[in-house]
C-alpha cells in the first residue's frame, strides 16, 4: 500500500507514562511511549511479554487498575478536525471518558469470557449496549443486534441472541465480542491479542473480519499481538515496544524489510521462516527481560544488545528520532555523538 496518511492522526500518544506503585517499588509499565493512530489504518503493536502493550491500551481507555496510574504524557483524541481532547486529563470514572468508551473507542480483549456476563444472554447484553449507546428502543435494538451478529459472521444470529456466552465456541464468542464492540460504531477499535486463544483457522477468520469491517467503516485499528506474522499481514504501521518504551516505529514494509533497532532485528530473526529447517532451534533473543523493578539505566535494551557500545549505551538514554522519511528509532547507532546527550540523573518518585 502506498504510504499516504492524513496529516492529522485520530489519536496521538505523547510521552505516556503509566506506573504501578507498591511497597516493593515502582513498575514503570509504560515509560515515555509516543505513537500515532490514523483513521482507516491498522497500527500493530509488538514486543515481548511485559513490555507494556496492554497497559498502553488500558491507559488510552483510562481503565488502568490500582495501584497503577498515568503519571505523565498526553493521549490526544481528535474526533473532528477542530476538536482535541486529552484523555489522560479526564477523570477515569467520569461521564466524559465513559461516553468515549461507549461511543468512540472500543476494546476487544483476548478472552471474551471475561467481557461478557455469564448470567445474561448474548442478545440481552448487545441490546443493553445498543440501548445505552444508540438510544434505540428494545425492538430496534434487538433487530440491530441480529444485524450485528450477522455482520460478524455468526450463523443463525436470531437464535444466537437467546444463547448464553458459555454456549458459544471460542471463535463465536470472539465474534460476538467484536459485534458488541461495533455496537458503538467506534472510530478506533483496540484489539488486544484478539486471536491468541483461538485455533489457526478461526484466527484467520477473525482477522479477515476485522479487515472487512475496517474497509466498510474506515475505523482505525490498534492491533496488539505477539504474532509478527499477523502484523505483517494486517498492519499498515508498526510500533515496537521494549520495557515500556517505543524503540522503533514506521510503516510495516520499512519495519520488516529495513529494521533499524537491534531489538526489532532480533525479534524478526526469531520468526520461523518458510526456509528454516523443520524442528531446527529457533534463534531467540539472548538474555531475559529485566525484572520490572530493575530497569537498566541508559538504553533499556543495553544488557541484551549485540551492538552495545560501552560508555555510551549504559550512560545515556537514546531518544526516539526520525531516521528516514517515516521511520523512527531510539538507538545511538542512529543518533548524533553522545557528548550532546544529557547525562542521566536518577529520578526520585513517590514510593522509591
Ligand atoms: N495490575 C498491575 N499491577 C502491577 N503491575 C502490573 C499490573 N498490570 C501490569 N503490570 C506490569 O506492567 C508491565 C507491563 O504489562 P503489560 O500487561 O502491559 O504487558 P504486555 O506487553 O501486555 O504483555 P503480554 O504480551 O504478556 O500481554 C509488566 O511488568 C506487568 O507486570
Ligand atoms: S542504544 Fe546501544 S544498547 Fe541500545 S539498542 Fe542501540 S546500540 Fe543497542
Ligand atoms: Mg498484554
Amino acid at each position: 500500500m502506498e504510504y499516504e496518511v492524513s496529516d492529522t492522526p485520530l489519536l496521538s500518544v505523547r510521552d505516556l507514562k503509566t506506573y504501578f506503585f507498591s511497597d516493593e517499588g515502582v513498575i514503570k509499565a509504560v515509560d515515555g511511549a509516543s505513537f500515532e493512530v490514523h483513521a482507516g489504518r491498522t497500527l500493530g503493536i509488538v514486543g515481548e511479554s511485559g513490555c507494556g502493550k496492554s497497559v498502553t491500551a488500558r491507559s488510552i481507555l483510562r481503565i488502568v487498575e490500582e495501584p497503577g496510574r498515568i503519571v505523565g504524557g498526553e493521549i490526544v483524541l481528535r474526533q473532528r478536525a477542530s476538536s482535541e481532547l486529552d484523555l489522560a486529563k479526564l477523570n477515569p470514572n467520569g461521564r466524559h471518558i465513559r461516553s468515549i468508551r461507549t461511543g468512540v473507542i472500543a476494546y476487544v480483549f483476548q478472552e471474551p469470557m471475561t467481557s461478557f456476563s455469564p448470567v445474561h444472554t448474548i442478545g440481552n447484553q448487545i441490546v443493553e449496549a445498543l440501548r445505552t449507546h444508540r438510544k434505540l428502543n428494545n425492538r430496534e435494538a434487538h433487530e440491530r443486534g441480529i444485524d450485528l451478529l450477522q455482520r460478524v459472521g455468526i450463523p443463525r444470529p436470531r437464535e444466537r441472541m437467546d444463547e448464553f456466552p458459555f454456549q458459544l465456541s471460542g471463535g463465536l464468542r470472539q465474534r460476538a465480542m467484536i459485534a458488541m464492540a461495533l455496537s458503538c460504531d467506534p472510530q478506533l477499535l483496540i484489539a488486544d491479542e484478539p486471536t491468541t486463544a483461538l485455533d489457526v483457522t478461526t484466527q484467520a477468520q477473525i482477522l479477515d473480519l476485522l479487515w472487512d469491517l475496517q474497509e466498510q467503516n474506515g475505523m482505525a485499528i490498534m492491533l496488539i499481538t505477539h504474532n509478527l506474522g499477523v502484523v505483517a499481514e494486517m498492519a499498515d504501521d508498526v510500533v515496537v515496544m521494549y520495557l515500556g518504551r517505543v524503540v522503533e516505529q514506521g510503516p510495516v514494509e520499512d519495519i520488516f524489510y529495513s529494521p533499524k533497532h537491534p531489538y526489532t532485528r532480533l525479534l524478526l530473526q526469531s520468526i520461523p521462516s518458510v526456509h528454516s529447517v523443520p524442528r531446527a532451534k529457533l534463534p531467540t533473543i539472548s538474555g531475559s527481560i529485566p525484572h520490572p523493578y530493575n530497569r537498566p539505566q541508559g538504553c533499556p535494551f543495553h544488557p541484551r544488545c549485540p551492538s552495545f557500545m560501552r560508555g555510551v549505551c549504559e550512560a545515556h538514554e537514546p531518544e526516539l528520532l526520525l531516521v528516514t522519511d517515516h521511520q523512527s528509532v531510539s538507538c545511538f547507532l542512529y543518533q548524533p555523538p553522545v557528548e550532546e546527550a544529557p547525562v542521566l540523573q536518577r529520578e526520585v518518585l513517590p514510593g522509591d
